[in-house]
C-alpha cells in the first residue's frame, strides 16, 4: 500500500516546477526523473498536472509572491517558492477551493522538510484570499503577467502576428489533451476508433487529418489500445501533415535530418515502404527514435551525425526526399511544452536562425533533382519560417517552392504557417523546396 499522502505528492511537484522555473531544466527531464518517486500512477497523474499547471501560469503567480510576502524567498527556498505558486496555481487556475489548496500547500510545506515555513505559507495565501480582487488588478495591468509570456515574445508576436496575437496567447495557455497519430500500417482511424469506444476513453477522429485522433483527456499512454503493439503514437495532428506534405512515395529514399524523438520519420515510414536515414546530432536522443521505431514495428538506417557535415556520414548518394523539421524557438507548442516560454529568451533567436540556414544550405546538395526538401519548424515567428524559407529561395536559384494549401492557416512567403489553436492544431510552419530539374 502507498504510504505517500496528498502533500508528499505535491512536495514533489514543488521541488520539480523550481527545478524548471529557477534551474532553467527542460519539464520533460524532470518530470521523468521525479514523477518515479510516486508509486502510484493516480498520483503521477496529479503531480504533472500541477507542474504543467504551474510552469504554464509561473509568469502571473511568481508575479503575485512579492506583493504577498515581506521580503523576497532565500534562494535556498527555491521549492518553497514554487509551493507558494503551486498554492495560487491551484486556486485560480485548476479550481481547487481555497480551503482544500490551503490545507494542504500547508501540509506540503512540511513535506519538503520546511516545517519551520508552514506559518509562512498560511499568512501567504491567506493574505491572496483577503486581497485578491486588487492583486488580480496589478496582476492584470501588467502585460507579462497578464498574459504569461515574456515580454520578448509579446513583442515578436504583436510584430509579426498583429492580428492574431491575442488567439495565439490565448491558445498558448490552453490546457490540451493529447492527439494520436493511427499506425495506418497496422489499422484504420475507424477501426481504432471503435477499439477506443469499446475501452471507454472518449476521443474523436481530426475532421480533416486523416490519422489523427483527439483525446477527451489525458490519460496513462499506456492504456491505450494496442499501445504495446505500436497502432498508435501522440503526435499533434500539425505536426502530423509533415508525412502528406512529404509525400515519398514506395520506394523513395528519404533522409529526416533532424530526426529525434522520430515521429515524423515513423509516420513518414507508416504511410509508405520507404528507405528512410534516421538522423540525429544528439545519441541519446536518437536511442528515443530506436525506441518509437521499435515500437511502431517499423525500419529505418539510424544514424548520429551532424546535418551541417554531411562528409562526416553521408555516403554520396542523393535522397529523392529530405524532411528538415529544424531546431527552432518552439513558439508554436507553448501549450504542450509550457517551459519554453521560462527558458527561451530572445538572444536565442539570431543563433537559432543562423543554424537554420546553414542546416539548409548543407542539406540542398543532398537532394536530388527533382527531388523535395521539406522545412519544417513548430515556431511561429517570422525569421525562422517565411523570412527564411524566402532568404533560402534568393539565395538558391536551382530551388522552387510548391505550393501548400491547408484547411487551416495561411500562406506566408514561399511556406504555410499555422498558428497554435487553429483548427485544434499546434503552431507549426512548412515550406515546400523543390529542386529544378534543369537550371
Ligand atoms: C524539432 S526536433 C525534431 C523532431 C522530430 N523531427 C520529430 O518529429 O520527432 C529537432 C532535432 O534536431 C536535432 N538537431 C539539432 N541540430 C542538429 C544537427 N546539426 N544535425 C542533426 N540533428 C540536429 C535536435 O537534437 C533535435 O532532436
Amino acid at each position: 500500500m502507498s504510504t505517500v499522502t496528498p502533500a508528499d505528492t505535491r512536495a514533489v511537484a514543488a521541488r520539480a516546477l523550481a527545478e524548471i522555473a529557477l534551474d532553467g531544466r527542460s519539464l520533460r527531464e524532470v518530470l521523468a526523473q521525479q514523477l518515479p518517486r510516486l508509486p502510484q500512477s493516480r498520483e503521477r497523474a496529479f503531480a504533472s498536472a500541477l507542474v504543467y499547471a504551474g510552469a504554464r501560469g509561473w509568469l502571473r503567480w511568481n508575479a503575485a509572491l512579492p506583493r504577498l510576502l515581506q521580503k523576497p524567498l532565500p534562494r535556498r527556498l527555491g521549492a518553497l517558492q514554487a509551493l507558494l505558486v503551486l498554492g495560487l496555481t491551484q486556486m485560480e487556475d485548476l479550481g481547487v477551493p481555497a480551503h482544500a489548496a490551503v490545507a494542504a500547500t500547508v501540509d506540503a510545506a512540511r513535506a519538503l522538510g520546511h516545517d519551520a515555513q508552514r506559518g509562512l505559507v498560511n499568512a501567504v495565501l491567506r493574505r491572496w484570499l483577503r486581497e485578491r480582487d486588487a492583486l488580480l488588478a496589478q496582476l492584470d495591468a501588467d502585460a507579462v503577467s497578464r498574459t504569461r509570456l515574456p515580454d520578448w515574445l509579446l513583442q515578436a508576436l504583436h510584430a509579426d502576428w498583429p492580428a492574431y496575437a491575442a488567439s495565439i496567447i490565448s491558445a498558448s495557455n490552453a490546457e490540451v489533451p493529447p492527439t494520436l497519430r493511427v499506425n495506418s500500417a497496422r489499422g484504420s482511424r475507424t477501426d481504432y476508433l471503435q477499439c477506443l469506444a469499446a475501452a471507454a476513453i472518449d476521443a474523436q477522429a481530426h475532421a480533416w487529418i486523416d490519422s489523427a485522433v483527439t483525446l477527451a483527456a489525458s490519460l496513462d499512454v499506456t492504456r491505450l489500445p494496442g499501445w504495446f503493439e505500436g497502432s498508435c503514437a501522440v503526435q499533434d495532428g500539425a505536426a502530423q501533415l509533415a508525412a502528406s506534405l512529404l509525400d515519398a512515395p514506395t520506394g523513395a529514399r528519404v533522409l529526416d535530418a533532424c530526426a529525434a524523438p522520430g515521429g515524423k520519420a515513423c509516420h513518414i515510414l507508416e504511410r509508405s515502404a520507404v528507405q528512410l536515414t534516421a538522423l540525429e546530432l544528439a545519441p541519446a536522443r536518437l536511442t528515443r527514435v530506436r525506441d518509437n521505431l521499435a515500437r511502431l514495428r517499423l525500419h529505418a538506417e539510424l544514424r548520429v551525425g551532424d546535418a551541417t557535415q554531411p562528409a562526416a556520414w553521408w555516403d554520396g548518394v542523393t535522397y529523392t526526399h529530405i524532411l528538415l523539421d529544424a531546431p527552432c524557438s518552439a513558439t508554436g507548442v507553448l501549450r504542450r511544452q509550457p517551459d519554453v516560454r521560462l527558458h527561451r529568451r530572445a538572444s536565442d533567436l539570431p543563433a537559432l536562425i543562423a543554424q537554420q540556414r546553414a542546416l539548409l544550405d548543407a542539406l540542398w546538395p543532398l537532394l536530388a533533382r527533382g527531388g523535395t526538401l521539406l522545412y519544417a519548424t513548430c515556431s511561429i515567428l517570422r525569421g525562422e519560417n517565411a523570412v527564411q524559407a524566402a532568404a533560402f529561395l534568393a539565395a538558391h536559384g536551382d530551388a522552387e517552392a510548391l505550393p501548400i494549401t491547408l484547411p487551416a492557416g495561411r500562406a506566408d512567403g514561399p511556406g504555410w504557417q499555422i498558428l497554435p489553436g487553429e483548427d485544434g492544431l499546434d503552431g507549426m510552419f512548412y515550406a515546400r523546396l523543390r529542386k529544378r530539374t534543369a537550371c
